[in-house]
C-alpha cells in the first residue's frame, strides 16, 4: 500500500498547533497537510545528520520555526503558493529566462533595479539572481559573501522594505527574484563570530575550531585549496578565539558547523525570512561544503543531501511557492545528486548549475572540436524530470577546467595537457587565440589556472572590434551567440550574466576599487553601461546585434514547449567533430539543436533528421525550412546553430 500522508509525532503536531493558535482554521488545516506531506523527508534528513539527538525534539523545533513563518507569511505570496502547488513545474518551463547581476553595478541600488525592469522584461528576462545585498563585513567581503547580518540590506542599496517592494515588483512583472543563501559561512564579523571571540561557548560552537594543529594539518592532507593564491590553506588562526578556525574561501569566512543543530535553525529561520520578503528561488551557496569528514575532499559528503533534503522540506511547509538552487561547482559525478540521486530523487535542490555544460562548451570553441564534449555530457547521468538545470556560458566566478581525465582519455585527449591548452587559449597566450581572459588563482602545486573574463572578451569578439577585420568580427559575434544558443537551447533555466546581453567586455578598471585589486573576478562583473544599452536597438551596432539575437533566441525558446526541463537534452553521436547535435524527445515531437562550433562549413546528414522522425524540418530560430543539398547533407555555416522541429501536419 502507499502510504501518501504520514503519521506525524504528537510532538511535532503539537509543536505546529501552538505556533500557529492565532492562525485561522484555513491556515491550520493547510499546514496540517503540509506536514504530514513533508514530515517522512524532514525526519530522515533530520535523524541521518544528528543521530545523537531525538528526532521528534529536533523535528517538533524545527516544524515550529517554519509553522512561526506560515503565520507571518503575507496573504499575496500565499497566494503564491497555491499557484505554485497547483503548477509545481513552474520553473522547468521554457519560459524562464534568468539574468544575474549586483544590484548596483547594474543600477544603483534596489530603487535603481526597480528602474531597470522594463529593460529586463524586453531581454525576456522572467528570474533575476541578485548577488548577495544583505549587510557584508567592512572592506573586503568576496563581493558580499561574507556576510556579517542575514537581516539587514547593505545601506548603500537601500532597506528591507525596499527589497519587499522590489520583490513585490518584480514578481507583478513576471520576475521571480532569486537570493543567495550563503550557509557555509559567516563573515568575521557576523555576530555569532563576534560572541565566539567573546568567548562564548554556545557561539564557539557554530564553528569548527581547533586548538592546535594536529586536526588542520591532518585534514590539509585532503582537503584541496580554493583560493591557493590570496587566501591559501583552510585554517586560519584567530588571536581573538585562541584557535584555528576552519576558513574554507578567505581568512575572514568562518566556515560554519552543520554538525550542531542549532546552526541548522538559524539557517532554516533566514531561509524562511528570506521567503517572506518575496524571495522565490534560494541559492544554496558553496552548499557542496558544508559537512567535513577527515580524509576526503570534504566536499560533497552524503549529509550534505540530508541537510538539503530537510531544509527543503521544512521550506515546502512553509512556504511551496519557493525553490532551491544548488551552488555546486563539481564534477559531472558528484553533481547529479545535487538534484538528487537514489533515495534523494525529487527531495533535494530543485535547481543546480550545469557546471559541465558550460565548461564544454568553452572547450568546444577553443578547440573547433565537439567530441570531448559530447562524450563528457552523454556521460551525465539522467537527473529527476521534476528539476531543472541551470545554464549559462558563465557568471561571476571564474571558469575552472573541470573536464575529467578518463573523458579526455577516451577521445585520445590528454586531461592534464587539454586543462593547460584552455587556460593557454582563454588567456590570449595559445597562437592565434584573441580571447583575453585572466588566469585566476594559478596553483603552482596543482599547476591549475581558472580563467576570468566577461563572454565578449572570451569568445573573441572584443579583439574582434579593435581589429578592423570584418570576418572576424563576424566570427566574433556569431561565436559569442553560439554560446548563449548552448544554454538556451539545452532545456532549464539559461542565465545571462549582466552586460553579456550587450557583449560588454571586460572591465579595464577592475583593480581601481578597494579591496578588489587581489581578485580578477572583478573583471567580468562590469557595471552595466547604460550609455551602451541605448545601441541595443540599432541593428548596425554589435550591441544591438548581440542583444537582439539573445532576446530573440529567448522568444523561440519561449515558444517551443519541446524546452520544458521536464524532458532531459541527450547528446547524439557525432557524425562530423565540428557539430554537436542535441536531442530532445518531447511528446509533441523531437527537437534537434544542431551547433557548428568550427569556423568553416560543417554538414549533418540529412538522413539522420528523418531517423530522428522530422520530415518537415523547420529551423525555428530562423524560421526557414532546413534545406538538404544535393549531397545529401545539411551544411551549417561557421558557428551556425539551428533549432529543428517537425512541423509536417499533425507533428506539433
Ligand atoms: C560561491 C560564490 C563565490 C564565492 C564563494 C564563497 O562559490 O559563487 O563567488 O567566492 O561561494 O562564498
Amino acid at each position: 500500500m502507499i502510504v501518501l500522508m504520514a503519521e506525524v509525532p504528537a510532538l511535532v503536531l503539537s509543536a505546529m498547533h501552538e505556533a500557529l493558535a492565532d492562525s485561522d482554521a484555513a491556515t491550520r488545516e493547510l499546514a496540517d497537510a503540509r506536514l504530514r506531506r513533508w514530515w517522512p523527508d524532514v525526519r530522515d534528513g533530520l535523524a541521518a545528520v544528528y543521530p545523537t539527538h531525538d528526532v521528534d525534539e529536533i523535528g517538533a523545533r524545527m516544524v515550529a520555526i517554519a509553522a512561526r513563518a506560515v503565520a507571518q507569511r503575507p496573504a499575496e505570496l500565499r497566494r503564491l503558493d497555491l499557484e505554485r502547488t497547483l503548477r509545481p513545474d513552474w520553473f522547468q518551463s521554457s519560459t524562464m529566462l534568468g539574468y544575474a547581476c549586483y544590484a548596483e553595478r547594474l543600477a544603483g541600488d534596489l530603487v535603481g533595479v526597480r528602474e531597470a525592469v522594463p529593460y529586463l522584461r524586453e531581454l525576456g528576462v522572467t528570474y533575476l539572481h541578485l548577488m548577495p545585498l544583505m549587510r557584508p563585513r567592512p572592506g573586503d567581503s568576496d563581493g558580499g559573501y561574507a556576510i556579517a547580518d542575514y537581516r539587514t540590506v547593505r545601506p548603500d542599496l537601500g532597506s528591507v522594505d525596499d527589497l519587499r517592494a522590489l520583490a513585490d515588483e518584480l514578481r507583478a512583472n513576471g520576475i521571480s527574484l532569486v537570493l543567495d543563501l550563503v550557509l557555509n559561512h559567516v563573515a568575521r564579523e557576523h555576530e555569532w563570530a563576534a560572541a565566539a571571540r567573546a568567548g562564548d561557548p554556545h557561539y564557539r560552537d557554530y564553528f569548527r575550531l581547533f586548538a592546535d594543529r594536529t586536526l588542520p594539518d591532518a585534514y590539509d592532507q585532503t582537503v584541496p585549496e580554493v583560493f591557493p593564491d590570496f587566501a591559501p590553506g583552510n585554517f586560519t588562526w584567530d588571536d581573538d578565539l585562541s584557535a584555528w578556525v576552519w576558513t574554507t574561501f578567505n581568512s575572514f569566512q568562518w566556515d560554519t558547523n552543520w554538525e550542531n543543530p542549532d546552526v541548522f535553525a538559524e539557517y532554516l529561520d533566514i531561509v524562511l525570512f528570506m521567503a517572506n520578503l518575496g524571495v522565490e528561488v534560494v541559492r544554496l551557496d558553496a552548499i557542496a561544503f558544508i559537512w567535513k569528514r577527515l580524509g576526503t575532499t570534504c566536499q560533497n559528503q552524503p549529509e550534505v543531501h540530508w541537510i538539503t533534503q530537510a531544509l527543503r522540506a521544512l521550506a515546502r511547509i512553509a512556504c511551496p511557492a519557493v525553490v532551491f538552487k544548488a551552488e555546486a561547482i563539481v564534477g559531472p559525478n558528484d553533481l547529479v545528486h545535487y538534484l538528487g540521486q537514489g533515495r534523494h530523487h525529487g527531495k533535494v535542490s530543485d535547481l543546480a548549475y550545469h557546471n559541465s555544460l558550460m565548461v564544454q562548451t568553452w572547450s568546444m570553441l577553443a578547440s573547433a572540436d565537439a567530441r570531448l564534449a559530447a562524450h563528457a555530457l552523454q556521460a551525465v547521468l539522467p537527473v529527476p524530470s521534476t528539476t531543472a538545470w541551470i545554464t549559462y556560458v558563465r557568471c561571476h566566478d571564474d571558469i575552472g577546467w573541470a573536464i575529467d581525465d578518463a573523458d579526455a582519455a577516451a577521445v585520445g585527449l590528454n586531461g592534464f595537457w587539454h586543462r593547460t591548452f584552455l587556460s593557454d587559449y582563454y588567456s590570449g597566450q595559445f597562437p592565434g587565440s584573441t580571447a583575453r581572459g585572466l588566469v585566476f588563482q594559478e596553483n603552482l602545486d596543482t599547476r591549475d589556472r581558472r580563467i576570468s573574463g566577461a563572454a565578449a572578451s572570451l569568445t573573441g569578439l572584443d579583439a574582434a572590434r579593435e581589429g578592423g577585420d570584418d570576418r572576424a568580427l563576424e566570427h566574433g559575434i556569431a561565436r559569442t551567440l553560439l554560446a548563449h544558443a548552448l544554454a538556451m537551447g539545452w532545456g532549464g533555466v539559461p542565465v545571462i550574466w549582466s552586460g553579456d546581453e550587450l557583449a560588454m567586455p571586460n572591465d579595464p578598471d577592475w583593480a581601481e576599487e578597494p579591496g578588489h585589486e587581489s581578485d580578477n573576478r572583478w573583471a567580468h562583473r562590469p557595471r552595466l553601461d547604460w550609455h551602451l544599452a541605448q545601441r541595443r536597438h540599432d541593428p548596425a551596432s554589435v550591441e544591438g546585434r548581440v542583444f537582439q539575437g539573445v532576446a530573440h533566441l529567448g522568444r523561440v525558446r519561449a515558444g517551443l514547449a519541446h524546452l520544458h526541463a521536464s524532458v532531459p537534452a541527450r547528446v547524439l553521436d557525432l557524425s562530423d567533430p565540428g557539430v554537436l547535435p542535441v536531442l530532445r524527445e518531447h511528446p509533441l515531437g523531437s527537437m534537434l539543436g544542431l551547433y557548428n562550433v568550427t569556423a568553416q562549413y560543417r554538414p549533418f546528414p540529412g538522413y539522420r533528421l528523418s531517423g530522428l522522425g522530422i520530415n518537415r524540418a523547420v529551423d525555428m530560430i530562423s524560421e526557414t525550412a532546413v534545406a538538404v543539398s544535393g549531397d545529401g547533407n545539411v551544411w551549417l555555416p561557421p558557428y551556425a546553430f539551428r533549432w529543428i522541429v517537425d512541423v509536417a501536419p499533425g507533428a506539433q
